[in-house]
């Protein structure tokens, strides 16, 4: 057998064409949406994310800034700037690009987010509602998946979620999404043993763990649907995922390629969040 490629892009174009038109409609009410994202020093990849993000937004039409400071950027300065985008009214979504540098806590970044204007969902209370399946901004990384899921109309009740990896932005909420939706739910990682066995018992198995090709055909049982969150440059400068896709392909019923799997969902369930935001619905 031959699985289905999922293909990302067609997926978040579709779902971007809607968002253009609930924008076209807020404009005619006077909202705007209007997403802030910071960006501290000059990380490559960060630098990437954040072009991607403009870029959507511009195409949508949705308002987007983004402000960068410098490396050496105090903790308290960035703090100082998050308070004053708190208090500014035409500014909807807040959006602070990780990794910050080594000498800025993140977790207190996060905490002095408003969370009503935090379109990544990463706020403890925003985790909070989440874990309680209450109405609130969902992490983007996940919900893309779950949208990707929906889009191909495929069944979670009762079956098996593998997912390896438990970072707060990828692996812990797509557990807890996954459950929300029914899934039974099982987290691996780095210290798990005998990973193999756990990933052949997989129906969906979702695949968040930086390393290119570290999954194969053996570790994934007949049928499954197979995601793929890893982006990783390789030495010939191409882009590739965390599974070996020709490998597993023959194996997998459903598999997103890298790109153009899950990323392009990432992008779109932020400007999602920023539309939800400006409309107040959170
Ligand atoms: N760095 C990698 N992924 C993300 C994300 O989803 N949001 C933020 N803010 N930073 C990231």
């Amino acid at each position: 057998m031959s699985a289905e490629v999922i293909n990302g892009l067609e997926v978040a174009t579709k779902l971007r064409a809607e968002m253009k038109e609930k924008v076209a409609e807020l404009k005619k009410e006077g909202i705007i949406p209007h997403l802030t994202v910071i960006l501290v020093g000059d990380d490559p990849a960060s630098k990437s994310y954040v072009s991607g993000k403009e870029k959507a937004a511009k195409e949508i039409g949705i308002s987007s800034e983004v402000i960068r400071m410098n490396e050496k950027t105090t903790e308290q300065q960035l703090l100082d700037k998050i308070a004053e985008l708190n208090e500014n009214e035409n500014v909807h979504g807040i959006l602070v690009q990780l990794p910050l540098p080594s000498h800025i806590n993140e977790d207190k970044v996060i905490e002095a987010i408003d969370p009503t204007k935090d379109v990544d969902g990463f706020h403890p209370v925003n985790v909070g509602k989440m874990m309680l399946g209450q109405e609130t901004f969902l992490p983007c990384t996940p919900h893309g998946i779950i949208k990707l899921l929906e889009a191909k109309k495929i069944d979670l009740e009762g079956k098996h979620a593998v997912i390896i990896g438990r970072s707060n932005i990828v692996g812990k909420p797509m557990g807890q999404l996954l459950l929300n939706l029914n899934a039974t739910v099982t987290y691996c990682h780095s210290r798990t043993k005998n990973l193999q066995e756990m990933t052949n018992l997989a129906d969906i198995l979702i695949v968040a763990v930086g390393k290119a090709h570290f999954i194969n055909d053996s570790h994934v049982k007949d049928g499954a649907v197979v995601i793929d969150v890893g982006v990783n440059r390789i030495e010939d400068g191409t882009l590739t995922g965390d599974v070996n896709f020709d490998l597993v392909k023959e194996k997998a019923s459903f598999i997103t390629p890298v790109p153009r799997g899950v990323g392009p969902m990432t992008i779109t369930m932020l400007m999602d969040n920023t539309i939800k935001a400006a409309m107040r619905l959170s």
